[in-house]
């Protein structure tokens, strides 16, 4: 048997046949390892060349103590368990798959604004305990009439710009960079404006921005209280973009109408969250990329861009520049 050269770090899914059809076509050697600290990684993937990588921490002690390592694969989009200045000091080349999963995310945006605007979770616990009063909802805007916020106007972000155009909201966004939303006749409908902006006019308010250190918890506190009363915040980009403490609090004060969230802080959240008992929020287990056919194309993606790194060719979605 070759030496393995692909470890796969961590990874929950139910199999691992789209990566091994990848990598037995390619006659590369690969080993399938649990890893969640970087002790773990560590002690599990001495020799490696490529990992495929989910959650596990890839830090500068990982990347010293595996010399070999020249590629980093992370399933998804997100690359913020993985040091990228320390790669690059290391000269281990990062990538990600960002484009398996555009439309999910987008949808499951949608269907969170929708959830929580047309109260519908909460309508049904209602039904369900008993109940059948309508009244209990009020209020509930028409949609049509309502401003979406999109902070981050990247793939998913725009994708989910569509979604709300299409239903008649008035859609202003803010990016750091704004000149291919500006420069496309394909998104005329969208005004381009500054983050406060954003924050005073918008009854609905998507996360589609990375994390990295600038922008953690940039919703916070503050943040909130500049929000319209009765406001909602949908976030299925990740987790440490919110202050989940103020987050609560804004809910159980009555300040925000409702909150979507498909990530948090720590994931599963925790059991004493403070956002399990908040009123008007929907969370959903992380699983905004998720489709059966995205699932397949990002691990088959991700074993691909392994692949190219073990044979020394050109990365197809490099994150950091060597
Ligand atoms: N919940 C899930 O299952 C899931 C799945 C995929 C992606 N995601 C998250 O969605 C995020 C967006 O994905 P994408 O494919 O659209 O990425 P993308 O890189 O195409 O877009 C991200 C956009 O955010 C902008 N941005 C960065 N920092 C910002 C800031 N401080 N304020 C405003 N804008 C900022 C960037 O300029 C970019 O245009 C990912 O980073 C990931 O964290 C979540």
């Amino acid at each position: 048997m070759a030496d393995t050269k692909i470890f796969i770090t961590d990874c929950d899914h139910a199999n691992i046949n789209e990566e091994k059809a990848v990598f037995d076509k390619a006659g590369i050697a690969y080993k399938l390892v649990q890893c969640k600290t970087e002790d773990d990684v560590i002690a599990n993937c001495q020799g490696a060349v490529a990992v495929c990588n989910q959650y596990a921490p890839l830090t500068d002690k990982v990347f010293s103590a595996i010399p070999t390592l020249k590629t980093v694969v992370r399933y998804g989009v997100g690359v913020d368990n993985v040091d990228l200045v320390a790669a690059t000091k290391h000269g281990v080349q990062v990538c990600n798959v960002p484009d398996y999963g555009t439309f999910e995310v987008a949808d499951q945006a949608l269907a969170l604004m929708m959830a929580v605007t047309r109260k519908v979770c909460q309508a049904n616990s209602q039904v369900k305990e008993g109940r059948w009063d309508y009244a209990e909802m009020a209020p509930i805007s028409r949609l049509s009439t309502i401003t979406v916020g999109i902070i981050g106007l990247g793939r998913i972000g725009l994708a989910f710009a569509h979604r709300v155009h299409a239903l008649g909201c008035k859609v202003i966004g803010y990016d750091i960079y704004t000149d291919h939303v500006k420069s496309n006749t394909e998104y005329s409908y969208i005004t381009c404006c500054s983050e406060e902006e954003v924050l005073k006019n918008a009854d609905v308010i998507s996360l589609h921005c990375g994390l990295n250190a600038d922008n953690a918890k940039m919703m916070n506190a503050k943040t909130f209280s500049e929000m319209k009363k009765g406001a909602m915040l949908i976030n299925v980009a990740r987790g440490g973009l919110v202050d989940e403490a103020a987050l609560a609090d804004a809910l159980k004060s009555g300040h925000l109408g409702g909150a979507g969230i498909d990530v948090t802080c720590k994931e599963p959240l925790e059991a004493d969250s403070p956002l399990r008992s908040a009123p008007n929020i929907v969370i959903t287990p992380h699983m905004a990329w998720y489709s059966v056919q995205a699932a397949s194309d990002l691990k088959t993606k991700c074993a691909e861009e392994a692949v190219r790194g073990v044979l020394g060719e050109k990365a197809r979605c490099p994150v950091n520049k060597l």
